[in-house]
């Protein structure tokens, strides 16, 4: 079977006239090979303009993609529209997120284009050495990183934001530098949404407690240096 033929039994219609309208824009060429396979998405590595490697992610256009998307932001999508809309608008707010993430500073891939149901980012890594996730690559200095992913989930919070997801499946390891990725959770920052934050705080405290990690801060430390005060 030819690749495309493989794509065209993968993907959806409307997806595939989505792959074609970014190859068209030149965002990317063909897509190589898949680098990541979830319930919602799928995650392959591609060449832009310029032969430089991009990630693109693809969200499944299926009802138990739809039905994976959180209930609170299935609530936020239109009512109209069906769920093919809604998870458009779920790959959007996802790359908006990411987007505020990486103006911030935080070290996660760059956005480049997002569409329909499509995010094209920067790809972390080389063809011969794609990051893997920190679960799996756990050589990387861990005071280090414990610092710097603590500074970026105080960073974010202070913008309002929380990742929503965090752990060391969404962290990539890239030559001893750790990539936040997958955005998809990500929630501004309210007293109806301070329970995930604390969520993303303790798998993070629990990781590094599992790497046998001693300075571990305490989560109420970690609010007091946020600032967070509930205002209801
Ligand atoms: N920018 C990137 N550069 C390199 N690899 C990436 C990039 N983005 C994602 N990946 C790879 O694809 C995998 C899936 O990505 P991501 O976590 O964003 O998707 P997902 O659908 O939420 O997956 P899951 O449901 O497993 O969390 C990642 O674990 C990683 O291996
Ligand atoms: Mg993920």
């Amino acid at each position: 079977m030819t690749k495309s033929k493989v794509f065209s039994h993968v993907f959806d219609e409307e997806t595939l006239r989505n792959v074609n309208k970014l190859q068209g824009d030149g965002y990317i060429s063909n897509l190589l090979g898949p680098i990541g396979t979830g319930k919602e998405s799928y995650v392959f590595y591609s060449r832009d303009f310029h032969d430089k490697l991009v990630a693109v992610k693809i969200h499944r256009h299926n009802i138990d993609a739809f039905k994976s998307i959180p209930s609170y932001i299935r609530l936020r999508g239109r009512k109209s529209g069906g769920f093919i809309k809604q998870i458009n608008d779920w790959t959007r707010f996802e790359y908006n997120f990411l987007s505020k993430a990486y103006k911030l500073g935080v070290n996660a891939p760059e956005p480049i284009r997002c569409y329909e149901n499509i995010i094209v980012m920067q790809f972390i890594g080389t063809e011969g050495n794609i990051a893997k996730q920190a679960i799996k690559d756990d050589n990387f200095d861990v005071d280090r990183w414990y610092k710097l992913i603590t500074k970026i989930i105080i960073d974010m919070a202070k913008n309002g934001m929380i990742h929503g997801d965090l752990s060391p499946y969404n962290i990539l390891n890239y030559s001893g530098e750790p990539f936040i990725i997958d955005f998809s959770q990500a929630l501004k920052l309210s007293s109806s949404t301070v329970n995930f934050l604390i969520r993303d705080i303790t798998n993070i405290n629990n990781w590094f407690l599992s790497l046998k990690y001693k300075n571990l801060k305490e989560l109420k430390d970690i609010i007091g240096e946020i600032g967070w005060k509930d205002e209801n």
